[in-house]
C-alpha cells in the first residue's frame, strides 16, 4: 500500500488545474444508463471512484471508451441493459453505487442494489432515496441487504417532499422521474451545484426540468431520452483543498478552472481566516493575506453553506491560526476521524459532540499519522505541508479516490512530497 512522505514548510508558488469534479461524475456516469444512446463526458478525473463506476456501468451493460486516447474524454453507450444490479462489493467500496438505482428502475423497470451498510462517517442511510422512489409508484422490498425495486408498469410522476436534503436522493429521484410519465415536484431538494450539473446533462439529454440548484424542481417525464455531450463542472472541494493548502503553508497559488462563486460559504469564512481570494478569468488567486491566520468558527450547512467536504481541510488550517476556532459539523456523525491524527502532529482540538474546540498553536511538527477516509487524508496532507519536519501518512488510497494526482500537482507548485510503494 502506497504511502506519502511530506517534509514541510515550504510555501507553494504556482498554479493547479482544477479537475472535473468526482461528486458530479459519479451520479452523471449513472444518468448515461437512462438512454440507448451513446453519451460524451468531458472533464473526466482520473480517480479511483470514477473507475469504480465504470465498472459498475459496464456490468450493467455500458461501453466505456476513452475519446482521443485521453482519459478526461469518456464516451458511454448502453444499447440495452444487460444487468439491473449494483452488487455488494461495490457498493461497499463506493456509497455512491446506489445512484444506478433510479436510472435502472426508470429505464428497465427494476434493480437490485446492495444496501450500503456503515462507513468510516456514520450510518448513512438510504430510506429517503427509497421513500423517493417509491413516491413515484416503485415498490421495494428488502432482501438479503439488498434494495429489489420493481415498477413493471413504469414509474408515475408525483410530489416527493424530503424531510431534510440529501444530494444522493435527490439525483436518484431526479433520474428517476425524467422518465415517469407526468409529473413531479421535488420539495425540499438538495441545491448543491453538482445536481446543477446533472440537470444540465439531463436536459441536453432531452429531459424537461426546472428549479436545479433550489429547493423545488419539477420535472415532466419523457417517454425516451437521446444521446448528449457534456463537460463536467470543476470539482470546488479540490479547489478550495488548494485554497487552503496555499493559506497555511503561506504561498500564493492560482488555481484555475475553478470559478471562486462555486466556493459557497467557504469563500467568506477563507477570507475571514486571513486568505485573500483575487478572481480571475478562469480561477482565482489564493494566498495568506497579511501573514496571519485567524480562529474563526465553522459549521457545515448544506449548500451555500459551508461544505461538510471541507471541513477537516479548514479545521487544519485553524490548527496554526491565531487564537480558537469552534469547527461544528451537523452533516455527518463522526466526522472527526482527522482530530486525533492532527494532534499526532500537535493540533490542540478538544471534541465536545459535533463540535471541535481547536486552539491554534505556533507549529505543527511532523509524525506518522493514519488516513481515515478520503477528506481527513487531505486534512493531513495540508497539516504535514505545514508541519516542521517529516510527516509520514499511511494508507492513501482514500486519496486516490477523490484527489487526481495530488501528489504530482503538490510537487509542481513546490511541495515535498514523494510518494513511495
Ligand atoms: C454527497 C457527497 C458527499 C458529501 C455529501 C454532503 C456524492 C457522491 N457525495 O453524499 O461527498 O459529503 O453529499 O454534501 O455526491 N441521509 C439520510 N437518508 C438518506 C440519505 C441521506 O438520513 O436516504 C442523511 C445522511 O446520513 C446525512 C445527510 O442526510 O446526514 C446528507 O447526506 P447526503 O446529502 O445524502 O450525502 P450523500 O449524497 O451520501
Amino acid at each position: 500500500m502506497d504511502r506519502l512522505l511530506i517534509t514541510g514548510g515550504v510555501p507553494l508558488e504556482g498554479t493547479v488545474t482544477v479537475s472535473g469534479a468526482k461528486n458530479a461524475a459519479l451520479p452523471l456516469i449513472a444518468a448515461t444508463l437512462l438512454t440507448d444512446r451513446p453519451v460524451e463526458l468531458d472533464n473526466v478525473p482520473e480517480l479511483a471512484d470514477v473507475t469504480s463506476m465504470l465498472r459498475l456501468v459496464q456490468r450493467i451493460g455500458t461501453s466505456a471508451t476513452y475519446v482521443g486516447g485521453a482519459p478526461g474524454r469518456v464516451r458511454l453507450h448502453t444499447p440495452e441493459l444487460l444487468a439491473r444490479e449494483a452488487p455488494y462489493d461495490l457498493v461497499r467500496k463506493m456509497r455512491a453505487s446506489v445512484l444506478v438505482l433510479g436510472p435502472l428502475l426508470a429505464r428497465g423497470g427494476e434493480a437490485r442494489v446492495s444496501l450500503p451498510g456503515g462507513c468510516a462517517i456514520g450510518p448513512r442511510p438510504i430510506d429517503l432515496h427509497l421513500k423517493a422512489l417509491e413516491r413515484l409508484g416503485a415498490v421495494i422490498d428488502l432482501v438479503d441487504g439488498y434494495v429489489e425495486a420493481r415498477a413493471p408498469k413504469g414509474l408515475a410522476g408525483a410530489e416527493i417532499e424530503f424531510p431534510q436534503p440529501s444530494v444522493g436522493a435527490t439525483e436518484n429521484a431526479l433520474m428517476a422521474a425524467v422518465l415517469a410519465r407526468g409529473a413531479t415536484r421535488i420539495v425540499g431538494a438538495a441545491r448543491e451545484p453538482e445536481i446543477v450539473d446533472l440537470a444540465l446533462l439531463l436536459r441536453s439529454m432531452g429531459a424537461r426540468i426546472v428549479g436545479a440548484g433550489t429547493s423545488v424542481i419539477e420535472i415532466e417525464g419523457v417517454a425516451r431520452l437521446e444521446g448528449a455531450s457534456h463537460t463536467i463542472m470543476p470539482d470546488r472541494i479540490e479547489a478550495g483543498t488548494y485554497a487552503m493548502a496555499a493559506g497555511i503553508t503561506g504561498g500564493t497559488l492560482l488555481i484555475r478552472n475553478a470559478p471562486l462563486e462555486l466556493l459557497g460559504a467557504a469563500r467568506e469564512k477563507l477570507v475571514e481566516a486571513g486568505l485573500e481570494l483575487v478572481e480571475t478569468q478562469d480561477g482565482f488567486v489564493a494566498r495568506r493575506a497579511d501573514g496571519v491566520l485567524e480562529g474563526v468558527d465553522v459549521m457545515t450547512r448544506p449548500y451555500p453553506g459551508f461544505a461538510t467536504d471541507l471541513q477537516a481541510q479548514f479545521m487544519a488550517l485553524m490548527c496554526v491560526a491565531r487564537g480558537a476556532a469552534m469547527v461544528t459539523e451537523t452533516i455527518f456523525e463522526n466526522r472527526f476521524m482527522h482530530v486525533p491524527e492532527l494532534m499526532r502532529l500537535g493540533a490542540r482540538i478538544t471534541v465536545h459532540g459535533g463540535s471541535a474546540l481547536v486552539r491554534g498553536v505556533e507549529r505543527l511538527k511532523g509524525a506518522p499519522v493514519m488516513a481515515t477516509d478520503l477528506r481527513a487524508s487531505v486534512s493531513l496532507v495540508l497539516a504535514a505541508l505545514a508541519a516542521e519536519g517529516r510527516t509520514e501518512i499511511n494508507r492513501i488510497y482514500h486519496l486516490d479516490r477523490g484527489y487526481e494526482h495530488l501528489d504530482k500537482k503538490l510537487a509542481a507548485v513546490g511541495a515535498r512530497i514523494e510518494r513511495v510503494p
